[in-house]
């Protein structure tokens, strides 16, 4: 299982302090969430505050663009230091198109599904993909309820997936005490804002996931 914080709900006015202490804490990727106020209705940071920190952490960053028109702007996320970088479906005319460019331009792609969309948005996409984000919650804000129906739509990518092995990670409402569930149906990835980033010291926390 890979565990991967959102930066979301650290301290925003301390992030170097934040990626040092997650590092230490054991912590091995860290999730960015980036929207632009027209994809969601929230607005948070971009590819100058990913950049900025890119200097000063060697934690993998994995990249959510909620961001309309993502085409756009893969190269300065990629010049930022994205390591991952997942696009959402929905924003993509061109998905295919847009995995492939992800991937000439050195990073890892991933494609991101809101909670509504069909599975079968991924399905012919699978040799482009190295991760599928299924979010379990309606994308755009921390601390949101999870939707349980998120467990049946993990184990129908498997299905619709088959041999093809494409990791699948969860967003949205994810707590030590979902995520045996959410592994158990076949996730591998593993996002958590508010609940991470609870008050608890960071080893404490992340043990609490690992050992759910
Ligand atoms: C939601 C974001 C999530 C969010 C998760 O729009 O994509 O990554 O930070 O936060 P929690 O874990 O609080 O639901
Ligand atoms: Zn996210």
């Amino acid at each position: 299982m890979i565990l991967s914080p959102s930066l979301l709900s650290a301290d925003i006015g301390r992030l170097e302090q934040e990626l040092q202490a997650l590092e230490q804490a054991g912590v091995r990727w860290v999730h960015w969430d980036v929207m632009d106020g027209h994809f969601v209705p929230n607005i948070t940071f971009g590819q100058h505050v990913i950049g900025m920190m890119r200097k000063r952490s060697r934690l993998f960053f994995d990249v959510h663009l909620m961001i309309e028109d993502p085409d756009r702007y893969l190269g300065a996320f990629r010049d930022a230091g994205a390591d991952m970088l997942t696009v959402h479906a929905e924003a993509c005319p061109h998905l295919q198109r847009t995995l492939t460019e992800i991937r000439r331009l050195g990073m890892k792609a991933g494609a991101a599904l809101n909670p509504a969309t069909p599975l079968s948005f991924l399905e012919y996409v699978a040799d482009d993909l190295d991760m599928a984000l299924l979010m379990s919650v309606n994308p755009g804000f921390g601390g949101q309820k999870f939707l349980p129906i998120t467990y049946e739509r993990i184990r129908r990518f498997r299905v619709l997936f088959g041999e093809r092995h494409v990791p699948v990670e969860i967003d949205g409402g994810v707590t030590p005490e979902n995520a045996l569930d959410l592994l158990d149906a076949g996730a591998e990835i593993l996002v958590s804002g508010s609940s991470f980033f609870n008050g608890t010291p960071y080893a404490e926390r992340r043990l609490a996931f690992e050992k759910c």
